[in-house]
């Protein structure tokens, strides 16, 4: 396989868009600084996309709050901004060396009063429904992804990559959303998120959700101040908005 597999599969997909937003992703992504609680010496540079998927999960004050695949973290500081007065934060990863570094910035960001309400743990998000079931009024499932923007930088990987592993991923993603679902509370919110730009791994899983799943949830239609809407989601694409890739799908449990 080669970079003509990969561009072949999503000139397909995006069409006349695809060069634009081929050399978008090969460009420099920008970054916004984030240091919500001025504890830090240096802000925590993130893309803006990230920070408007994050801020689209609705927490109240008092809220339980699971971030099943956390590290680094930029999400994580992100959702601790919402419950900095009342509430709780488990930020989940499962990787031992990307959850070292997940504590570091926790530790470096947040106010000590806040970090008592927050804990880290060590999971696989596909696995939590099996331990814990209702406990959390907000899950965010930022998930492993084909992180394209990093796949185009790295030649080894692209002439690896096959159209079978978008749809690989897609499916652990599925098990991780299911998961995800009996773990939040009836009535919470989970926001699916991926910086894929592969619509198996983002509309198609929220498909897969709606035919398997439809009569337990509901998909709440997402805006943001930038991007474009999807069938089920939000898509931010660094064509037209210089950030992302980012998508996000919101899902309320119903019963
Ligand atoms: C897209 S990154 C998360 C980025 C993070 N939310 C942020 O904003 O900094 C996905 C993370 O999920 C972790 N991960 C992969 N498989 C996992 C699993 N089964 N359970 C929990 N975490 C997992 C990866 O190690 C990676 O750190």
């Amino acid at each position: 396989m080669s970079q003509n597999t990969f561009s072949e599969f999503f000139s397909q997909i995006y069409a006349e868009r695809w060069p634009k937003l081929l050399a978008a992703l090969q460009a420099k992504p920008r970054q916004e600084g984030l240091n919500p609680f001025g504890c830090a010496d240096e802000p925590y540079f993130l893309d803006a996309a990230s920070i408007v998927a994050a801020r689209a999960l609705p927490i109240s004050p008092g809220h339980a709050v699971l971030d099943l695949c956390a590290a680094p973290g930029g999400k994580s500081l992100v959702l601790a901004e919402r419950i900095k007065d009342a509430g709780t934060l488990v930020a989940n990863e499962r990787s031992a060396t990307r959850r070292a570094r997940l504590k570091r910035v926790l530790e470096e960001y947040l106010p000590e009063e806040l970090l008592r309400r927050v804990r880290i743990t060590g999971h696989d998000a596909s696995k939590w429904c099996i331990y814990e079931k209702d406990a959390y009024d907000a899950i965010l499932l930022d998930a492993p992804c084909s992180s394209e923007r990093h796949l185009i930088a790295q030649p080894k990987l692209l002439a690896e990559w096959t159209p079978n592993r978008t749809r690989f991923l897609a499916q652990r993603q599925y098990a991780m959303l299911a998961s995800a679902l009996q773990v939040v509370r009836v009535d919470g919110h989970v926001l699916y998120a991926t910086c894929s730009i592969s619509p198996f791994e983002n509309d198609g899983v929220i498909e897969k959700l709606i035919k398997k799943r439809g009569e337990k949830i509901s998909v709440i239609p997402p805006s943001a101040p930038f991007g474009e809407s999807t069938r089920y989601g939000w898509l931010i694409l660094p064509d037209t908005t210089e950030f992302g890739p980012l998508y996000f799908a919101l899902i309320k449990r119903e019963c």
